[in-house]
């Protein structure tokens, strides 16, 4: 019998990551986000954090929030865990829910918040769903933005950075479910090649 060697991922201890954005640099921007959503946003507020990718930037995003000291915004949280199958082959990159919302959207202000728009497949599926429950309102957050890149026309309402076209990792983001807890966001130069 043929046994099918691992391939093991890259990780931080064996493979060198570029760093593209800082932690200072996330902290700053995020400062300036905050302010902008606090400006704009209704006070009764639901934050849907878009799992797993999201989790990093929505807690600092949140805080983020309370910091800019408009403290009539008071988000309640609620996670939506989605999947997307067929990316960057030929089938269609259909979207799934892996784990649902625990709360009632209906006649709420919501902010889906993501860690980055690509296809945009991800966030339409999240808006209508979002929508489709009867949302009062729905915006939208992502930390990075990929131009060029988008399948399906949507826009976010709020973003943080507009990345090149590399893979990126960290701060949430994922390689094989590996380098989320890089504090920055960075690239891995060996997979470019
Ligand atoms: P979309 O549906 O194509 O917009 O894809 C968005 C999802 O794909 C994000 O929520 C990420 O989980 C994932 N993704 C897209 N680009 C990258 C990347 O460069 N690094 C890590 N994950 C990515
Ligand atoms: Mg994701």
């Amino acid at each position: 019998m043929r046994t099918m060697a691992k391939t093991q991922p890259p990780h931080p201890g064996s493979v060198p990551i570029e760093t593209l954005i800082s932690a200072d640099e996330i902290a700053k921007r995020l400062a300036t986000m905050a302010g902008d959503i606090a400006k704009t946003l209704p006070e009764n507020m639901m934050v849907v954090s878009l799992l797993r990718g999201s989790f990093v930037f929505a807690a600092d995003l949140i805080r983020a929030l309370h910091n800019t000291g408009n403290h009539t915004l008071r988000p309640q949280v609620d996670f939506l865990t989605l999947a997307s199958y067929g990316r960057g082959t030929t089938s269609k990159g259909t979207v799934e829910i892996v784990r649902d919302l625990t709360e009632d959207v209906d006649g709420r202000d919501v902010l889906i918040i993501d860690d980055i728009l690509e296809s945009g497949r991800t966030l339409t599926f999240a808006r209508d769903l979002v929508m489709g429950r009867g949302a009062h309102s729905v915006k939208i957050a992502v930390l990075l933005e990929k131009p060029g890149k988008r399948k399906v026309n949507i826009q976010a309402d709020y973003v943080g950075f507009v990345v090149p076209d590399h893979f990126v990792v960290g701060y949430g983001l994922d390689y094989a479910n590996y380098f989320r807890e890089l504090p920055f966001i960075g690239t891995i130069p060996s997979m470019e090649k």
